[in-house]
């Protein structure tokens, strides 16, 4: 008797993979989650996240446990190949993001299968898939040098960088989170696999940890230095503040890229042999918070709001001013904010000096890094106490554009009419 080779996803709806809330939603009658309503409980770590809205997936949704990033080159000088690649892109994601196989035939035994099968079987576990256009894709190969939105300039060289210029920028940036390692990094497969004729990868960065919470309904978790990280991040429910900050709006000069953001990552390399000698009392003070309840130093609980002019007995500032959290805070930078949304990481370790390679990939998203990401870095780089721990060895910076409404609609159309 032939065998059946139907291949099918364990959908959200299919019953075995259902949980707390996801439950709930699904006996409720919901197809889909949308990731408006979707801040990630508990409950709900295996449903899908929507696809579709106003802005893409994977900025203002609730940061999940699991990264797998990579930065594609285009080897084609064809412009309808990039578009047709970002529709076949556009596609496949749609089908992981809800659980489903990569559009095509899996069943062919003489065909490689469109999907490569290792999340057979696993829910959707909050996959969303982000993608972004690097600066450069807009030189002449394409003919998109007037379409090249000003804020997605070149990040230029920052105080300290240490940048390994093979696992930094990149024409395209894609980022998979998801709350299972495997469908994270299954995605991040199947595109590859998909443009294998017209992009090469360039580099790739996978991250287990979230090192930021994006809603108010997540626990801050911690980094890899021990400390709560994220706990004064913007968070999705402050809609002021993402449109202040995060989303691109009508002050641009590419209106393609309205509702989108500009994605900038930072690989940054822990020293973390090193910082694991240091007294506690200079950790507190490197980063400006209480280590155990993450609290701003002269202050009690998480939440506290830090002061930052306090002063101990012998007149010193409570929270040193090249505390990172000092440099940071908004208060004290002229104003700046961005939303981070990063992840641990360990590449193994360093061959030449037997130390891990560890630390935080750097993720954040904002309306313009010439105004947020750069000003700022700059002022840490120069000043902060963390520096004698950390070092940056890779930068990208991709303009992310909106999300999109309909399945027939792909990343940047707008781009390309
Ligand atoms: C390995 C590198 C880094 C570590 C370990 C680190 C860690 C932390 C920690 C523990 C906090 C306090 C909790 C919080 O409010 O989230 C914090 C806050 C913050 N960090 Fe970092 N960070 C790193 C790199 C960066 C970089 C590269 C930037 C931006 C260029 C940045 C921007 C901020 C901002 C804006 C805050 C909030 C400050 C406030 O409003 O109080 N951090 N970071």
């Amino acid at each position: 008797m032939s065998q059946s080779r139907h291949l099918t996803r364990r959908g959200f709806l299919g019953g075995s993979a259902l949980v707390g809330a996801g439950a709930a939603a699904a006996a409720a009658g919901a197809a889909v989650v949308s990731h408006e309503s979707s801040d990630g409980p508990s409950g709900s770590a295996a449903a899908p996240v929507s696809f579709y809205g106003a802005h893409q997936s994977g900025i203002d949704t609730a940061a999940q446990d699991r990264l797998a990033f990579a930065a594609f080159d285009l080897t084609t000088t064809s412009r309808s190949d990039v578009q047709d690649l970002l529709r076949e892109w556009t596609k496949a994601s749609i089908a992981m993001a809800a659980g489903s196989l990569v559009p095509g035939d899996s069943s062919s035994l003489v065909a490689p299968p469109a999907d490569t099968g290792e999340a057979l079987g696993l829910p959707p576990a909050a996959l969303t898939i982000t993608a972004g256009l690097g600066p450069s894709l807009f030189d002449h190969r394409f003919g998109l040098d007037g379409r090249r939105p000003a804020a997605l300039a070149d990040i230029p060289t920052l105080p300290r960088d240490q940048l390994d210029p093979t696992r930094s920028h990149g024409d395209i940036g894609i980022q998979a989170c998801s709350n299972d390692p495997q469908v994270a990094f299954h995605a991040i497969r199947n595109l590859a696999r998909i443009g294998r004729d017209v992009v090469t990868m360039r580099w790739s960065q996978l991250g287990f940890g979230r090192t930021s919470s994006t809603s108010t309904a997540q626990a801050t978790p911690r980094n890899l230095l021990g400390f709560k990280d994220g706990t004064r991040n913007i968070r999705a429910e402050d809609t002021t503040d993402m449109d202040s900050y995060v989303w691109v709006g009508t002050e641009t000069d590419q209106p393609w890229m309205r509702g989108g953001s500009y994605l900038v990552t930072r690989r940054i390399r822990m020293h973390i042999e090193g910082w694991d000698r240091d007294f506690l009392q200079d950790q507190e003070e490197v980063i400006g918070r209480v280590k155990v309840s993450g609290a701003p130093l002269g202050g009690t609980a998480e939440f506290d709001v830090p002061n930052f002019t306090a002063k101990a007995s012998d007149g010193t500032p409570v929270i040193p001013l090249d505390a990172h959290v000092h440099l940071a805070a908004h208060e004290n930078n002229g104003g700046l904010r961005i939303l981070r949304r990063g992840y641990s990481f360990t590449d193994g370790t360093d061959a030449a000096t037997g130390e891990l390679d560890a630390g935080l990939f750097f993720i954040c998203y904002q309306k313009d890094p010439r105004t947020q990401f750069v000003p700022l870095q700059r002022r840490l780089g120069l000043n902060d106490r963390l520096n004698e721990y950390i070092e940056h060895t890779s930068s990208a910076v991709f303009a992310c554009p909106p999300g999109i409404r309909t399945s027939s609609d792909y990343w940047a159309s707008s781009l390309f009419t």
